[in-house]
């Protein structure tokens, strides 16, 4: 039996879903462990496009059991939305391949306003351009110890009392923002309306996943976001609100540490961001706009346009050091061709020194300056390529010198965003 943790390498968008999708295959059990609809994962299956922000990508095989874990944030609301939107595609959604935790917290109407009017209240400097889905002040009430959570969704007096409880101080932030006041009622409305729907599918996840292990069946632990979006180990404060490392996989649906074998890190040719934050690597020029159009970089969630730049691989070395990478999948390669040479950053300057690392002083991130080494480019596409040993010398040089430096086996490529864009790659081809 192997259980295998995927996530993102960089700032997320790195092919999560797709990974997920492609790997669900080999899986029984798919199960989300943090983050909430500020995920976007992109799935093309057969020229036919998904998109999932909640469900685990998973869904798209058939017989596959997928689970939401007390990690998550939920939008009762996206939640429903997203079930029908799969549906009437013609996938199978029931209670029973379906659960969701009943620890899992609630996104409520107040969690979304509450984070629109703070980042519309902040200077552009320290904006954190959220995805304005209520991630953080959800998150926050988990925390505060004041959150509704999914098991309170079979007991309406409960969410009732809850929701009458928090609205004072809620209203009182809002009419600090200038925004109008919420009224308990009409928040009790908007959530049971779709909860309801949500009672049938909760379950015991931590249980779920121990009972399908005992029965030797491989579970697969889906990130959202990406490793340097990290509440802690990230680009704090631009980051989101949930710990992305591939550890929290065990707390995020209540497992032993010692069930997460494989760590599969998602990593994108090039790196993007969405949102605020220092970004070392980040191209203004036009082969900045290459990337931008050719690897259409634009957000799912929030159609936001991503900020592109070279592979950065200090940022990368922390990664694999935090969540103990073994193996790593690598994306977009495609998007790549027709540039004339290809950098990759592989340590900074920082103050008159040398780092392989981001040095972890306030802000030096945005500070450093990038050292890079230069790669030959290469013309040829490669969408229509099938094998590791058909692409193109120097496609294989960049891939073994990100190997190399990285000291990971890049055991999958992928070069277009279908399913079948991809092919594994033997250890040391
Ligand atoms: P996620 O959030 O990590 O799941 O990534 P997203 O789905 O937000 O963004 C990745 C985008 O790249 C999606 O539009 C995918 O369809 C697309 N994609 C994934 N792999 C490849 C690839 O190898 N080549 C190209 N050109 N697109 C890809
Ligand atoms: P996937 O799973 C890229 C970013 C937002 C913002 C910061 C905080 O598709 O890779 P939040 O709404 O979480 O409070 O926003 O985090 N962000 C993402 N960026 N991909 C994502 O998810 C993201 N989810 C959040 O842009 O900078
Ligand atoms: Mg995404």
């Amino acid at each position: 039996m192997s259980n295998l943790v995927i996530v993102g390498a960089q700032w997320g968008d790195e092919g999560k879903g797709k990974l997920v999708d492609l790997l669900s295959g080999d899986m029984d059990i798919i199960v989300r462990f943090q983050g909430g609809n500020n995920a976007g994962h992109t799935v093309i299956v057969g020229g036919e496009q998904y998109i999932l922000h909640l469900i685990p990508s998973g869904i798209l095989h058939p017989g596959k059991v997928c689970l939401i874990g007390n990690g998550v944030v939920l939008d009762p609301t996206v939640f429903c939305q997203e079930m029908d939107t799969l549906a009437a595609k013609g996938v199978e959604i029931s209670p029973a391949r379906l659960k969701i935790s009943y620890k899992t917290h609630i996104i409520m109407p107040y969690h979304r306003a509450l984070d629109i009017a703070r980042e519309k209240a902040k200077s552009a400097a320290n904006r954190i351009g959220t995805t304005g889905r209520g991630i953080g002040p959800c998150y926050e009430d988990r925390v505060g110890r004041t959150g509704i959570r999914a098991a309170d969704l079979c007991e309406p007096d409960v969410v009732r009392r809850k929701i009458e409880l928090a609205l004072p101080e809620k209203n009182a932030l809002l009419a600090m923002y200038g925004k109008p006041e919420l009224k308990a009622g009409a928040v009790f409305d908007e959530v049971m309306a779709a909860g309801a729907r949500l009672i049938p599918h909760l379950t015991d996840v931590s249980s779920e996943i121990m009972d399908g292990a005992a029965k030797g069946k491989n579970i697969m632990f889906e990130g959202a976001q990406g490793v340097h979006l990290d509440v802690d180990h990230g680009t704090y404060p631009f980051v989101t609100s949930s710990n992305t490392v591939a550890s929290n996989a065990a707390a995020g649906c209540g497992v032993p540490a010692s069930m997460l074998d494989r760590v599969m890190g998602i990593v994108k040719a090039y790196t993007t961001r969405v949102g605020t934050g220092p970004f070392p690597t980040e191209l203004f020029d036009e082969t900045g706009a290459h990337l931008q159009t050719c690897g259409a970089e634009v957000g799912a969630t929030t159609g936001r346009v991503r900020r592109c730049g070279w592979l950065d691989i200090a940022l990368l070395r922390e990664t694999v050091r935090l969540c103990g990478l073994t193996e790593i999948a690598f994306t977009k390669l495609d998007v790549l061709t027709g540039l004339d040479e290809i950098k990759m950053a592989t340590a900074y300057e920082y103050k008159g020194r040398s780092y392989l690392y981001p040095p972890q002083t306030h802000n030096a991130l945005a500070e450093v300056v990038p050292i890079y080494e230069t790669l030959p480019g290469w013309n040829t596409p490669l969408r229509h390529i099938g094998a590791w040993e058909e692409l193109p010398a120097p496609v294989q040089a960049y891939v073994r010198r990100v190997e190399e430096l990285l000291g990971v086996p890049v055991t999958i490529v992928s070069v277009g965003p279908d399913r079948d864009e991809t092919f594994s790659r033997k250890a040391g081809a």
